[in-house]
């Protein structure tokens, strides 16, 4: 039997693959996160095959088409074209694979402990076919200690040794979709590996697809990093929301004060109240967070109390839209609203409020109809939340559901809250 090659052998062989571009490049889970990704490094000129478990995504990437706002179909079709990129629901070409991207959601369940199953499934379709020199990086937002605790026993249960026969990194996904200045390509990307040839494999791979590659010193610590970003937003804006909460008791306007004190050119960073954190990131991660604190005996007060605060907001801001509408005499069940607001939803159409009306006859009234139900669809973006608000008493239980799990939830624009909170 031949002598395996050494370890510095296989990361230099590793090395050489992302050189030339002939590394093959693998992503599990081709979504908001996954589908940029894949594309970049198809793009960069390496093959890449993402591994998806819904066919129809699978079917729609093979097709050449893009089901992701911030990949243009445009994209997706030249690079399937050239065969740079395509998508299969089926894991045995895992083996095959030199990098292995794991892309797949991490949720919270209703207790709102982590849900690693996604991550669990996928390891488990690499585990079996894991061959030497692999690298495999987890790019899902989860809790410090995943990479090395959860997955490493796991690919080592076959007998191979992480940093020895295969690598394993951790790299915080920071994409911020739908954002127009910042994407995958020019975040700065953070890489952790399991061991200092791990994170030296990972770093190689990276930094010939990003402008920026910040290694740390651990896959721990890329974890805590992406945790970090995100409860430093889900406090801050946990902070503003109960100085609007305040504002709102003492009769002062919340988004003046805002935008006065963000006149300051250092020290203040401002952040907006509103019912929803944006995406299906902020809500959740300080979560995963919290449960790591807890399993080491302490109690995350920021993020719980963070979490606390964020959640009343959803009650607030529809008592405060309903007062809007009161105030204007307007019923939520206004058969003109909801007809206008559905029909615009079905046509997903963007409501910004302003934009010319289709019905030039009855333009001015239903404008001046729709201006309440029209902010508060632009803030939520999300038809169930507009449903339910048109439902009246219904609206509370609905903006609550919605708040924690609607990815179409995004923080509201500035302008748009003027008009509900007035
Ligand atoms: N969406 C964001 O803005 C964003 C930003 C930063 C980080 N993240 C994190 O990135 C991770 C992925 O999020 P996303 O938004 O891309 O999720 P997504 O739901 O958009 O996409 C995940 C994809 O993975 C697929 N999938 C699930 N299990 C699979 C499996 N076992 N094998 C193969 N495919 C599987 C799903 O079918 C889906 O297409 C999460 O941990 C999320 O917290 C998301």
């Amino acid at each position: 039997m031949p002598k395996p090659p050494a370890l510095g052998s296989l990361l230099r062989l590793f090395m050489r693959r992302v050189e030339r571009r002939t590394a093959r490049v693998g992503v599990i889970g081709l979504g908001y996160t996954g589908l940029p990704l894949a594309t970049e490094f198809a793009k960069a000129g390496y093959r890449v095959t993402g591994f998806e478990i819904d066919e129809k995504r699978v079917g729609e990437l093979n097709r050449g088409r893009s089901y992701i706002q911030d990949v243009p179909t445009r994209e997706v079709r030249d690079l399937v074209r050239k065969g740079t990129l395509r998508a299969t629901a089926s894991f045995d070409e895992l083996r095959r694979m030199d990098a292995i991207d794991i892309c797949v959601p991490t949720p919270l369940r209703k207790t709102k402990d982590p849900d690693v199953s996604h991550i669990l499934a996928a390891v488990g379709e690499i585990a079996p076919r894991l061959r030497r020199g692999q690298l495999i990086v987890l790019e899902s937002t989860t809790y410090p200690g995943t990479t090395e605790e959860l997955l490493r026993p796991l690919l080592e249960e076959r007998g191979f040794s992480c940093g020895k026969d295969f690598f394993l990194a951790f790299s915080p996904e920071r994409v911020d979709p739908g954002n127009p200045t910042y994407h995958t390509r020019n975040i700065a990307k953070v890489v952790g590996g399991v061991t200092g040839d791990c994170t030296r494999a990972a770093v190689a791979l990276y930094a010939t697809v990003m402008d920026k590659v910040v290694p740390v010193s651990s896959s721990q610590i890329a974890e805590m990093v992406k945790l970090l970003e995100n409860t430093f937003r889900s406090v801050n804006i946990g902070l503003v929301n109960e100085i609007a909460l305040l504002s709102d008791k003492l009769g002062l306007d919340v988004w003046e004060v805002i935008d006065a004190a963000a006149t300051k050119p250092f020290g203040f960073m401002p952040f907006y109240p509103g019912p929803g954190l944006g995406g299906h990131c902020i809500p959740i991660d300080p979560f995963y967070l919290s449960w790591k604190a807890k399993q080491s005996g302490f109690e995350a007060r920021f993020i719980e109390l963070a979490g606390q605060v964020n959640g009343q907001m959803p009650y607030h801001v529809a008592g405060r839209v309903r007062e809007a509408l009161n105030a204007r005499r307007l019923a939520i069940t206004h058969p003109c609203s909801r007809r206008r607001v559905q029909a615009r939803y079905q046509r997903r159409a963007r409501i910004s409020g302003t934009g010319p009306d289709r019905d030039p006859g009855q333009g001015g009234r239903a404008r001046r109809l729709l201006r309440p139900v029209r902010a508060v669809a632009h803030v939520w973006r999300s038809t169930a939340a507009v449903e339910a608000l048109q439902r009246g008493n219904a609206a509370l239980s609905g903006l609550r559901r919605d708040h924690h799990t609607a990815p179409g939830i995004r923080f509201p624009s500035r302008r748009t809250p003027r008009a509900v909170h007035r």
